[in-house]
């Protein structure tokens, strides 16, 4: 077990890659606080995980929610060792119609949630002195724009930048920061994408979704527990000297 005695909080846990990483944690060994906004799904998970795992209502967008998800683990395990900040959401549509509604609901969980989450975290384990994990999940789609998706390729870029300079900000306390940047994966964010792009680039319901998968080197979309492997060495000590890096796990979608 690699994770023998630590206690993460998996933002998103819910679902998708946050659930597999909640469940891939807790069977190495760790203690997981699955933290959601959806709390009733956060639960389930929860629940079907078992082992050492709890749910919690969280809403990343605010400070009072990111400051009780963090208390209540403090009180339950005595501190937090690892951060996976994956919560996120999605959005596009073209430039010229991009409402200020949708940028402010978008940079708001991805981006305003993931800095105050990794500053509330930060200070916990800042005043605990024992070090820890910070995982911020990025995407292909900030390593690049898209035409019809600047605002969550913004956000996405966002994340990025905030794993480097928090990175550097924190390894000094033996907090590593990185990050993890998925290429496409079949989760329910991919039904969302794909209904958003069937409306706009005027396609079939499914048919982006087959094409992006055929399109990744690898040979298909990914899955969920494609990004166990690489979340769990970021979340061991195996990962001690890697700072301010994000990985892409991607099926060879994007080199940098
Ligand atoms: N699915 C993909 O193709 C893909 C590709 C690249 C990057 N990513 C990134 O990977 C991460 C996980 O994606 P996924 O596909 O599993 O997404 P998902 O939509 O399936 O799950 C996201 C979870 O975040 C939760 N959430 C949303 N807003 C929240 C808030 N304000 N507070 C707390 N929780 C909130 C949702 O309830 C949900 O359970 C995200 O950061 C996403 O941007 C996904």
């Amino acid at each position: 077990m690699r994770l023998k005695g630590k206690t993460a909080i998996v933002t998103g846990g819910a679902r998708g890659i946050g659930a597999a990483i909640a469940a891939a944690y807790v069977k190495e060994g760790a203690r997981v606080c699955v933290a959601d906004i959806e709390y009733a799904e956060a639960q389930k998970t929860a629940k079907a995980i078992g082992g050492n795992s709890f749910a919690f209502n969280l809403d990343v967008t605010r400070h009072d929610s990111i400051a009780a998800c963090v208390a209540e683990v403090e009180k339950a395990a005595g501190g937090v060792d690892i951060l996976v900040n994956n919560a996120a959401i999605f959005d596009m549509g073209p430039l010229e119609d991009i409402a200020e509604k949708s940028y402010d609901k978008v940079f708001a969980v991805n981006v305003k949630g993931v800095l105050f989450m990794m500053q509330a975290v930060a200070k916990s384990m800042i005043a605990r002195g024992q070090g820890g994990k910070i995982i911020n999940f990025a995407s292909q789609a900030g390593r690049r724009g898209e035409p019809l998706v600047a605002v969550y390729c913004a956000s996405k870029a966002a994340v990025i930048s905030f794993t480097q300079s928090a990175g550097l900000a924190l390894i000094k306390h033996k907090i590593n920061v990185n990050g993890i940047a998925p290429g496409v994966v079949d989760t329910p964010m991919w039904e969302h994408v794909d209904a958003l792009f069937a409306k706009y680039e005027n396609r079939p319901l499914g048919e982006k979704k087959r094409l992006v998968g055929e399109g990744v080197p690898y040979g298909r979309m990914g899955l969920p527990e494609d990004h166990v492997g690489c979340a769990v060495f970021l979340a061991s000590n195996e990962s001690d000297y890697v700072v301010a890096q994000t990985f892409n796990v991607d099926g060879g979608q994007w080199m940098s």
